[in-house]
Parts: C-alpha cells; sequence; structure tokens
C-alpha cells in the first residue's frame, strides 16, 4: 500500500534515508511529506522506529473538493464502515490551502464530520461521536487547489510524543527536530555527543536513543492503528521484538550542561523516564565555565534567540559562545540553531554549512562551525 509520511521542512531527506532503511520502496519525496509503498508492517515500523517522522498516513481516496457540497458528497461516498464502527470515536485533521471556498480551514473538517457521521445515522441508524483528543479513528484532510485526499491517520498522537517528557522548560525543542537536526548533522553516534545548553535535555535523549539504535517509540504505548479493525497484535509484538533486538550494547558519551538549575532538574527527569541514565550525564554548569573532555566530538546547541527567552545581551552571549568554541574545542565539529541572524554574527566564525529550517514558527539557521586542531590546512592535509 502507499504511505505518506509527514514530518517538518528540511527534514524530508533524512526521513527518505529513514524509510529506506526501513525497507520502504517507491520512495518519493515531496513537501515536508514522504511516501512510499510498504505493507502493514512497515506501517508499523514506520510509527515504532523513524525519527524524523511526525505522522504516518495511509491514503484512501483523493477526489475534487472546490466548494463544500462537492466536499460533503465525495466523502459520503467512501465507505466509512471499513475504517470505524458507529460506536467508536472521530477526529478530523484538516489543512486546506489555495481553495478561496474553503475560509476557514476547520470549516472544511466540519463538513467532512457531518459526511461521515449522517453515513452512519442512514446506514445504521445511530452516529459515531467526535473525540478531539483520544479518537478512535482520525482522518487527515489536506484540500489544495479544490483536489482533496483523505488519508487514515495510523499515529494518533503526533510521533514527536515520545512519552518521557515530564514536564516542559520554557522552550523546549520539539522531539522530532531534536532527531533530524542530530540526522542532518551526519552523526554517526561513534564519538562524543555535548549539548552545552540542553534546557530539559531533549538532544541528548535524542542522541542517546539514536547512538544506542533505541527506537524512538520505545516508551510509547499508543498509536492510532492499534484501534483498526485490521491491528495485528502479534506483527506488532514481532516488530517491536525485532527493533529492540536491534540495540546496540555499547555507545559514546553523551553529556549535556544548562546554566539554569530548574531545565537540569527537568532534563533528569526525563532522562529517567526515557530509561537513559546510563547513558547521558548531565551538570549545571554555564557554558564559559565548562572544561569539555578532549576532542574529537560533536557539539549540538540550542541556545537562547531572544525570542521566547528574554537574554539581556544576545550579541555578547553568542560572541562568548564563538570565544569558547575557538579556545576550548580543538577537534570538535559545533552546530548551532538560531533563528536570530544579528546575534549569529557575533559567534565570529565561517560557518562550513548553512541548512535553513524552522524551529516551530520561527525561521531558523542551523549551522556548522569546524574547530580544527592545529592550522585548518594541516587539519586538511
Ligand atoms: C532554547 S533553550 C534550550 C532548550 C532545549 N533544547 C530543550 O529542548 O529543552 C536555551 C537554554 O540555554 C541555556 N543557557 C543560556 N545561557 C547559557 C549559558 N551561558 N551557559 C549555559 N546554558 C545557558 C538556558 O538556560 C536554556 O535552558
Amino acid at each position: 500500500m502507499k504511505i505518506h509520511v509527514k514530518t517538518l521542512a528540511r527534514l524530508e531527506e533524512v526521513l527518505a534515508q529513514e524509510i529506506a532503511e526501513i525497507g520502504g520502496t517507491d520512495i518519493e519525496i515531496g513537501k515536508r511529506i514522504v511516501s512510499f509503498e510498504g505493507s502493514l508492517k512497515q506501517v508499523y515500523r514506520a510509527n515504532y522506529e523513524l525519527r524524523s517522522a511526525v505522522r504516518v498516513l495511509i491514503p484512501i481516496q483523493s477526489f475534487k473538493a472546490r466548494h463544500e457540497d462537492e466536499l460533503y458528497r465525495n466523502i459520503r461516498k467512501i465507505d466509512w464502515s471499513e475504517y470505524m464502527t458507529n460506536h467508536q470515536t472521530l477526529a478530523i485533521d484538516s489543512v486546506v490551502v489555495n481553495t478561496p471556498a474553503f475560509r476557514h480551514t476547520k470549516y472544511a473538517a466540519l463538513k467532512a464530520k457531518d459526511a461521515i457521521v449522517d453515513q452512519f445515522r442512514a446506514n445504521t441508524g445511530r452516529r459515531p461521536n467526535v473525540s478531539v483528543d483520544r479518537p478512535d479513528l482520525r482522518v487527515n484532510l489536506h484540500i489544495n487547489q479544490g483536489q482533496a485526499s483523505v488519508a487514515i491517520d495510523s499515529s494518533g498522537d503526533s510521533l514527536h510524543k515520545r512519552n518521557y517528557r515530564t514536564q516542559t522548560g520554557p522552550a523546549p525543542m520539539n522531539e522530532v527536530l531534536a532527531a533530524g537536526l542530530i540526522l542532518l548533522s551526519g552523526w554517526k553516534g561513534d564519538s562524543l555527543f555535548l549539548d552545552p545548553m540542553c534546557g530539559t535535555g531533549t538532544l541528548c535523549i535524542e542522541a542517546a536513543s539514536y547512538a544506542w539504535n533505541i527506537p524512538p517509540q520505545i516508551n510509547r504505548s499508543n498509536f492510532g492503528f492499534m484501534k483498526w479493525a485490521n491491528f495485528d497484535e502479534k506483527l506488532w509484538e514481532e516488530v517491536k521484538a525485532k527493533a529492540q533486538k536491534n540495540r546496540k550494547t555499547s555507545g559514546p558519551q553523551i553529556l549535556g550542561s544548562d546554566k539554569d538549575f530548574k531545565s537540569i532538574k527537568i532534563a533528569q527527569q526525563n532522562i529517567d523516564a526515557a530509561g537513559m541514565s546510563d547513558k547521558i550525564e548531565i551538570q549545571r554548569k554555564k557554558f564559559e565555565k565548562l572544561v569539555p573532555p578532549e576532542g574529537p566530538g560533536i557539539i549540538i546547541m540550542n541556545p537562547p534567540y531572544d525570542e521566547r527567552l528574554g537574554v539581556e545581551d544576545i550579541g555578547a552571549l553568542y560572541k562568548m559562545m564563538g570565544d569558547q568554541l575557538k579556545q576550548q574545542y580543538a577537534g570538535y565539529e559545533a552546530w548551532i540553531i538560531s533563528s536570530n541572524m544579528q546575534a549569529f554574527k557575533q559567534v565570529g566564525l565561517r560557518p562550513s554549512k548553512r541548512i535553513k529550517l524552522y524551529n516551530g514558527p520561527l525561521e531558523c539557521k542551523f549551522q556548522k562551525y569546524e574547530m580544527y586542531t592545529g592550522s585548518k590546512k594541516a587539519a586538511k592535509a
């Protein structure tokens, strides 16, 4: 069957690579979506093993929906009894673009919901209820230029919910973005990893999960496909057991630090909840005071941008980061994500790579700095 995997902007390539690794074929890259051909097994594997996936969707129909009547009629033509019963609950996620007849995305969702519940009422005398938070069936509706595609959502909750976040900090990073940054950096999980502004520990946890080849959803027990009539529990158990068997028995040093006591406390709780206490060491420390282990190693850091976290002198903070990297981190490769282009300039190092992406609504750059031991020329030679 055709499987569509949603992701975040600029993570499409790394997601396609991950999909190839779980045996997906005919992989096609779109905008924030990667599609492939696979079986039910791949649907389960995609949900359990893909680090850069947000949702795994199974498309069921596409048709014209230039206005609400056309949408209603075409949704009603689908036999919904194949996907749910009238005792189950339903939710519709919708995105509408370039289709002026739908002024609100929510309105399209409402029409689609009406078509489904009306079909059940007409055929069985009873209509299914809507549940926004934990529906039995989540339907995904996407309308672009009057062309609708309808899919059922095998993930249920978004896959950034890995079930290790005990509390959030002031600006926690989305887990899928954190995993995506690690994949984009090209780190293979075989050298020291450091996040010196680790906040609630997201990058450290995702790094440990990747380095030890632990399935990203090891702590999650709820997925949309479990409510489907065709749920194959034996196959699901096999998929989980196989993924867990592939866990590595050793891994690199993974270090996190932050100046904020409360963030470190939350990070430790999250690390414990993720079952990673033996794999990650964290400490409360200012970056300017941190003495790192000798390189080589990789740093991935998400400093304040002066957007969500007000910082007194953002320029001075970024200048300090650049100075520290130059003076203390020979042999390291450092990646910094930020939306603050002015502050980036204060780092005072020339990035060897720049990737444009988004952290939530904020347009950011993810920049790589190589800290050579000795001169750059000698290192290259
Ligand atoms: C955007 S948050 C990081 C969020 C983190 N990625 C997460 O997922 O929770 C930036 C962090 O940098 C920390 N920070 C700011 N200045 C610092 C400094 N000089 N040394 C160490 N940490 C610092 C803040 O305490 C904050 O936790």
